[in-house]
């Protein structure tokens, strides 16, 4: 009998493996207030803390959990603390996207030799519970993703935290996982980021949206998204594009001071319960007009949820070749008008609401006209 050498398994080979989102990490002007309205507001639970009871000195963090979706909120006490400058620069915002990872030296050194800039080096924290081992890479901004390896930790987050619940009883809203996190970058910066994710991280080009797709009759942007090789992690890119007054992108950059982290989106299950409890707790979102829903279904056709729901919650609908989706995008979360919530309910639709991109540009502007930035 003759032997044979098998062929080689065709398959696509994940440059990158990252399994997931392990947190977000928001630098704020004050901690404590930020997470109690992440819990009362956002329905997170305070699952830990980190601070000067703990053993930590010159900051604070809190830990708020719901369905599989980590933020940790923290400040620093001193000025001249990194963390103190970065908010004094750029207001309450996004420092970190942290990626889950099954080795996070090797993946640190994979994106290093690809062409990635250091944030900080493999660090190994250990406590009773086991170790973790973390490395971080730069991106745009002064946003980081620091890549978490926990394979060999059964506490409650990381090394170095106590858990902690929260004070009051927390309401779930339902949110389940972050479904992807854009980025708003300056004017001729897009293309260069998308090549970053690309080459250093192994992402592909999802999909791109040009000024055509994107433009009212005053502001326009181009975006484009890059998804990683497992489709779990999506980050679409913004910049500007010319337009006859600033766009929204120009105003998040002048108010933001940079580039950064514009918008979370957050899935559930059932969207027109977790928007009207938002609204409930006092969480305001973007407005498009009545008239938006007399042509919504000949636009998208059938729908199982109850039209006159999604109205009455002003929530968005879009299909594609696979299925539909339901949106609805906050106003900024903080002062500064930056960072925002999206709040998605996908029925088979990966895409990204380009059906909708129009009202939303309108509620946007309708926004910054009252706020004089337009
Ligand atoms: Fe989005």
């Amino acid at each position: 009998m003759s032997t044979s050498t098998l062929s080689q398994p065709i398959t696509v080979t994940d440059t990158f493996p990252i399994n997931g989102t392990d947190f977000i990490e928001f630098y704020v002007g004050n901690a404590k207030q930020t997470s109690l309205f992440y819990q009362h507001c956002f329905g997170f639970e305070l699952i830990a803390y980190k601070g000067p009871e703990t053993g930590c000195r010159d900051l604070v963090s809190y830990v708020v959990k719901q369905g599989k979706i980590r933020f940790v909120i923290t400040s620093a006490f001193s000025p001249d603390h990194e963390i103190s400058k970065h908010v004094a620069l750029h207001g309450d915002g996004v420092k970190v996207l942290a990626l889950w990872v099954d080795n996070a030296a090797d993946a640190y050194q994979k994106a290093i030799s690809r062409g990635a800039e250091s944030a900080f080096e493999p660090i190994t924290t250990k406590d009773e519970n086991g170790e973790v081992t973390m490395a971080s890479i730069k991106t745009y901004g002064e946003t980081i993703h620091t890549l978490v390896e926990r394979s060999k930790y059964t506490g409650v987050f990381l090394p170095g935290y106590a858990p902690k619940s929260s004070p009051v009883k927390v309401n779930s809203l339902g949110f389940k996982y972050v479904d992807h996190c854009v980025g708003n970058v300056e004017l001729g910066q897009m293309n260069k980021w998308v090549k970053f994710y690309e080459e250093v991280m192994g992402f592909k080009l999802l999909v791109t949206f040009d000024d055509k797709d994107i433009s009212t009759d005053y502001t326009a942007l181009m975006s484009k998204v890059v998804s990683n090789g497992n489709g779990f992690i999506k980050f679409p890119i913004n910049e500007p594009a010319a337009g006859k007054k600033k766009s929204q992108i120009e105003e998040y950059l002048d108010f933001y001071k940079g580039a950064g982290v514009q918008h979370i989106a957050i899935a559930t299950d059932d969207i027109v319960h977790t928007v009207e409890s938002l609204r409930n707790n006092g969480i305001e979102f973007l407005y498009v007009p009545d008239n938006y829903y007399d042509t919504v279904l000949e636009r998208v056709g059938k729908i199982d949820e109850d039209l006159n729901d999604l109205k009455r919650m002003n929530i968005l609908v879009d299909r594609d070749e696979e299925g539909y989706l339901l949106q609805i995008f906050t106003k900024p979360i903080q002062d500064r008008p930056t960072v925002f919530f999206e709040i998605i309910e996908r029925h088979g639709a990966k895409s990204f609401g380009k059906g909708n991109f129009k009202a939303l540009f309108e509620a946007i502007e309708r926004e910054q006209e009252l706020r004089g930035t337009l």
